[in-house]
């Protein structure tokens, strides 16, 4: 018998809850170390905020634990409030000059697209666009369209791993190496990756990587991570400076550096803020492992993808790529035109169902997330809200 897992999540009752991408939902006995932390914290403030006395320990502990998790070395992680924080400080400590090329592809999320016109307006930088036709059939489509833009002025590249519109798992292996072979910034967006894929970050070796705890590692909100390979730390400035900054080349010591080095002090300590989600990361890794996950996920992405392919089939529209880009337990599937915000509406409203539905490239879109709690009876219910709306039968 599988284990009722929808009772271990503080999920609303009656509620088809179909949008695990979005901001992920934390497990109760997660939820409950979240605020044990809390707790601890306002029991007293002064031991709990202060450096020498536990802060920068619980920090470090939640970064072992992360970093074990994510196949890196615990020097090259720290943890930020979530992945636009984390990227926003990988972008904005570019120097870039005009004529230099930011390269991304047109799947990238909104919020981020914007944090790189911001740097491009300020420096002077090109944005270059590569369009990664769907569907998406092989490895070489993907890595000669990106390769195809990519110039002697590309200084930049900046890719999701998982994109959020089209829910598809980003090839980047290959052209994250012919970056570094031609001396290019690697900046990678796993706002989904950690939990969903088998993420090795030492093994991909880019330059920046900037993840998620909250989503499908299962860590409260504000739990996210910022990687950097040990050789482009230097060039990292954190986007709020703070007791933690030292110039570049400051004398630690002299200026009163508090733990492992630069980089890691630079994020770690950093005005008051409430560091109980970061400190929770490593319950939410205990609960996967103790609630056998590798198993939940493979039945949610059985669900997720047998679920697209019947509405795909109803719909007679290809999904966006061979199964093996599909992200697992995530996965868009494109629509006939329809009023996007109508048929969310109506979705939640005449059939209780929160799933996202929108528009992308002019293509409608659902975007179906299936995670432990979710049943085949939900994933029904939506296939027939979907038909009825849209009179697909
Ligand atoms: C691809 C991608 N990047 C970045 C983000 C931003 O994540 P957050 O809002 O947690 O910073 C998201 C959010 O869903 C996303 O899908």
């Amino acid at each position: 018998m599988t284990e009722n897992l929808r009772e271990l999540f503080h999920l609303q009752e009656g509620l088809v809850f179909l949008n695990h991408g979005s901001f992920g939902a934390c497990p109760k006995p997660v939820f409950k170390t979240y605020q044990d932390w809390q707790l601890t914290l306002e029991n007293q403030p002064v031991a709990f905020l202060d450096q020498e006395r536990g802060l920068l320990d619980n920090m470090k502990a939640a970064r072992v634990a992360v970093a074990k998790e994510l196949g890196a070395n615990e020097q090259d992680i720290v943890g930020v409030e979530n992945a636009t924080a984390g990227l926003n400080a990988i972008a904005r400590s570019q120097e870039l000059k005009p004529g230099d090329e930011i390269l991304t592809s047109n799947h990238e999320y909104n919020a981020l697209e914007n944090t790189w016109r911001f740097v491009a307006d300020r420096t002077g930088a090109k944005i270059v666009v590569a369009d990664i036709a769907i569907p998406l059939r092989s490895e070489d489509q993907f890595t000669s369209s990106i390769l195809k833009k990519m110039t002697e002025n590309t200084k930049v590249l900046f890719l999701s791993h998982i994109t959020s519109p089209t829910s598809l798992v980003f090839p980047i292996e290959n052209v994250v190496k012919e970056a570094r072979n031609r001396g290019i910034i690697t900046v990678i967006d796993g706002a989904h990756a950690p939990g969903l894929i088998h993420l090795k970050l030492n093994e991909l070796n880019a330059d920046f990587y900037s993840g998620n705890c909250h989503k499908w590692m299962m860590a409260p909100k504000g739990s996210a991570f910022l990687w950097a390979h040990k050789d482009v730390q230097h060039t990292l400035e954190p986007t709020v400076i703070s007791h933690g900054w030292v110039p570049q080349n400051g004398n630690k010591k002299q200026l009163g550096a508090f733990g492992d080095s630069r980089f890691i002090d630079c994020f770690e300590v950093q005005g008051t803020r409430d560091p109980a989600a970061w400190f929770t990361v490593p319950a939410a890794i205990e609960f996967k492992q103790l609630h056998n996950w590798e198993k939940v996920k493979r039945r949610s992405s059985e669900l997720a993808m047998a679920t697209a392919v019947t509405i795909s089939k109803l719909t007679k529209i290809p999904l966006f790529a061979s199964h093996e880009f599909l992200a697992p337990q995530l996965v868009s599937i494109p629509l006939p035109d329809c009023d996007v915000d109508e048929l969310k509406n109506r979705l939640l409203s005449e059939y209780d169902i929160e799933i996202p539905v929108f528009r992308w490239a002019d293509i409608c879109i659902v975007r179906l997330s299936i995670q432990g709690y979710n049943t085949q009876q939900e994933a029904d219910a939506l296939v027939n809200a979907i038909s009825e709306i849209l009179g697909l039968r």
